[in-house]
């Protein structure tokens, strides 16, 4: 059904705005001829009232707390599902049929590995560098790597990156923590699933056998599907923008780590488990409310509120289940952080300050105790974090680069600066 366009009436001339509907959610004010007709740009600093693209991948329903991946709830996915199947959902559309996830997994896993010079160039970086650095640069240099899939305008060879970048970057990530570690890299095992062989080629030396456990290795596939895609979210925004341009994919997706790492961003999981310890104990929970709530205060508290979600997070909720899985399974039995992490979120759902910005938790509330609970350091929470979302980065990057109506991303501005002016000579000023 064609809506009836929006009015503008700017002074005494009237535009009309074309109204567009999605298949599901708000509609959408096609401002795209505004500045033709009236010579005025829109406004919207951090685009909270700005759709930037159309898209077939992921919706989300922030009021009711809902996640979809091309329409699938994603606590089914989540609940049923595996991580690579789910890839094949963002990338392609629809689940495999068993033969398309046989061709699928079998094509990811015959690419797991990195070309041997990658490990010459990661002992250029100090051990103490943030892995989350290693990545940005490593990734990018895969452009240097695999220069044979670097051409966007031909479908294989984007095929190709694809591929190799959602197989290589767990074996990156791993190298990163092994070589902040001082440990030998460990070569990824093509029998093991994705996150099986991503924990043992984190976690496994070469002087002692090591076997996966399966509770860890589904508990991390189920953290990874929830972090697969979040529709335009900063990073895949990042990754859609340098796409616009031309640039290859390993330099997109480069961008896109490199956004990621934010602490209102990605890096909010490192920074949600540094302030659990912070609080330390279930009675100085209190001080750190008030202190949230000081306008005078910088401090947030990390792993509340979401730009989208005005509800529940429904993947906190099955975060918070994968936590207790992971506790319980490693016989943890009193973990201060959760007891402090349960009793920050019972109280900041009863508060009215919460209540009214609708601050709930997200979730990098509760993968933080999980994550280290498992055996990872802080400072690799957000690289897990890029692993799993290269996916969700590459499907939206691959749709962009499908669109026929595609264009270079270019903002505009409303420039405050000095106006025209004269130069000066160094002496005269
Ligand atoms: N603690 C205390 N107050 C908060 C918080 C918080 N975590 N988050 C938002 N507020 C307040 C904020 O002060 C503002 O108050 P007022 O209206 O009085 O000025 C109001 O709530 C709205 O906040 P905002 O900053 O305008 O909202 P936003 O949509 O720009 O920011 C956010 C969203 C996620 C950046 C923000 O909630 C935040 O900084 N949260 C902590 C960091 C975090 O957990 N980030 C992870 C996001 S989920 C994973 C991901 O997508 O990467």
């Amino acid at each position: 059904m064609v809506k009836a366009p929006a009015i503008l009436t700017i002074g005494d001339k009237k535009v009309e705005l074309p109204i567009k509907s999605g298949s599901i959610g708000p509609d959408v004010v096609d401002i795209g001829k505004l500045y033709g007709q009236t010579g005025l740009f829109t406004f919207d600093p951090g685009f909270t009232s700005t759709a930037s693209t159309e898209s077939k991948i992921t919706y989300i329903d922030g009021d009711q707390g809902v996640l979809l991946y091309r329409g699938y709830p994603i606590e089914q996915l989540a609940e049923h599902g595996d991580f690579l199947e789910t890839c094949h959902l963002l990338l392609y559309g629809e689940l495999p049929t068993a033969a398309q996830k046989a061709d699928f997994d079998n094509r990811v896993t015959r690419h797991t590995m990195v070309h041997e010079q990658m490990a010459r160039f990661f002992t250029g970086f100090r051990r103490d560098a943030h892995p989350m650095s290693v990545m940005v640069a490593s990734v990018g240099a895969m452009a240097a790597f695999y220069h044979d899939s670097t051409d966007i305008n031909d479908p294989l060879q984007r095929e190709i990156a694809s591929i190799r970048m959602i197989a290589k970057v767990p074996t990156l990530a791993a190298m990163a923590f092994k070589y902040s570690i001082g440990q030998p890299f460990v070569y990824p095992k093509n029998s093991l699933d994705y996150s099986a062989n991503f924990l043992r080629m984190c976690f496994a030396v070469p002087c002692e056998d090591y076997e996966v456990n399966p509770v860890l290795a589904r508990a991390l596939d189920r953290i990874f599907i929830l972090h697969a895609d979040h529709e335009q979210n900063a990073s895949t925004s990042t990754v859609r923008l340098a796409g616009s341009s031309g640039a290859n994919p390993f330099a997109c997706i480069a961008a896109g780590i490199a956004c990621l790492w934010g602490p209102a961003h990605g890096g909010a999981n490192e920074a949600a488990l540094k302030m659990l310890g912070e609080i330390g104990t279930v009675d100085r929970i209190p001080e750190f409310i008030k202190r949230a709530k000081d306008k005078n205060d910088p401090f947030r508290l990390m792993g509340f509120g979401h730009r989208v979600y005005k509800n529940y997070d429904p993947r906190a909720k099955i975060m918070q289940r994968t936590t207790h899985e992971v506790l319980s399974e490693l016989g943890i039995k009193d973990d201060p952080l959760l007891d402090v992490a349960m009793e920050l979120e019972r109280i900041a759902l009863h508060d009215d300050y919460f209540i009214e910005k609708k601050l709930y938790p997200n979730i990098d509330f509760y993968s933080g105790i999980t994550l280290k609970a498992m055996g990872f350091p802080t400072s690799m929470f957000t690289v897990l974090f890029a692993v799993a979302r290269t996916v969700g980065w590459i499907a939206q990057w691959k749709e962009m680069i499908d669109d026929p109506a595609q264009k270079i991303g270019r903002p505009r501005q409303l420039y405050t600066g000095a106006p025209q002016r004269d130069y000066l000579p160094v002496g005269n000023r």
